[in-house]
């Protein structure tokens, strides 16, 4: 598995990046509930991050705004939503910025923050409610860290380039990396299928640039 779609393009690339995948598990422990997700249980942090040359530091908050042509989705696309940070034990650890390093070396940008969104998604949710889509980002990040009592056969992931042609369909497990230029494919997954009581799967969602430059002035009073 991977092998076929490690480098299908200077645009896409799927890789496991040699980092310490148990650190970055536990740093979900506490990932707080997403009181917007009204379709099941999802729990949630966002955050935007500098790129210091000491290391990372968390910038100030600002809601996450995805216009509804990104994200249609009602109560959810279209409206400022507010989570919590991710936990700064996370962001100033080595093997976060070890992964956020070799994810950004791979899009070719001179990146000074990016954002970061941990996304839990149980029982029989969809990691994609909003079905197929772009992320309306310049780079998206997709890193699976945790499938926890779940079908090996659950949560297939695709992407599909301009021409429609299938790019990879298959099931990332945890450790796998996906990097795309988000406007040259739309992506999608599956649900979940549960085996076992309390099921989840944990992902990291990087996105280039990070996301405060999206909110409209008149809905953050800028
Ligand atoms: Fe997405």
């Amino acid at each position: 598995m991977g092998a076929p779609y490690f480098m299908h393009s200077r645009s896409f690339y799927r890789n496991s990046p040699d980092v310490d995948l148990a650190f970055l598990q536990a740093s979900f422990d506490n990932v707080p509930y997403d009181h917007y997700f009204t379709q099941g249980q999802r729990f949630r942090t966002t955050s935007r991050v500098e790129i210091t040359g000491h290391g990372f530091r968390l910038l100030p908050k600002r809601p996450l705004y995805q216009p509804p042509s990104v994200n249609k989705l009602e109560k959810y696309g279209g409206i400022c939503r507010d989570y919590e940070d991710a936990p700064v034990s996370l962001i100033e650890s080595a093997p976060f910025q070890k992964l956020i390093m070799e994810w950004i070396s791979r899009t070719g940008v001179q990146a000074k923050s990016f954002s970061v969104h941990q996304i839990r998604t149980t029982g029989t949710g969809s990691p994609v409610p909003e079905g197929r889509h772009h992320d309306g980002t310049d780079w998206t990040g997709l890193y699976v860290v945790k499938r926890h009592g779940i079908d090996p056969e659950s949560a297939c992931t695709t992407y599909w380039d301009r021409e429609e042609e299938v790019v990879m369909r298959d099931i990332l497990g945890e450790g796998e990396l996906i990097t795309f230029e988000d406007s040259k494919y739309t992506h999608d997954t599956t649900a979940l299928v549960p085996v076992r009581d309390g099921a989840y799967r944990d992902v990291f969602v990087l996105t280039l640039p990070e996301h405060g430059v999206n909110v409209p002035d008149e809905l953050i009073g800028e």
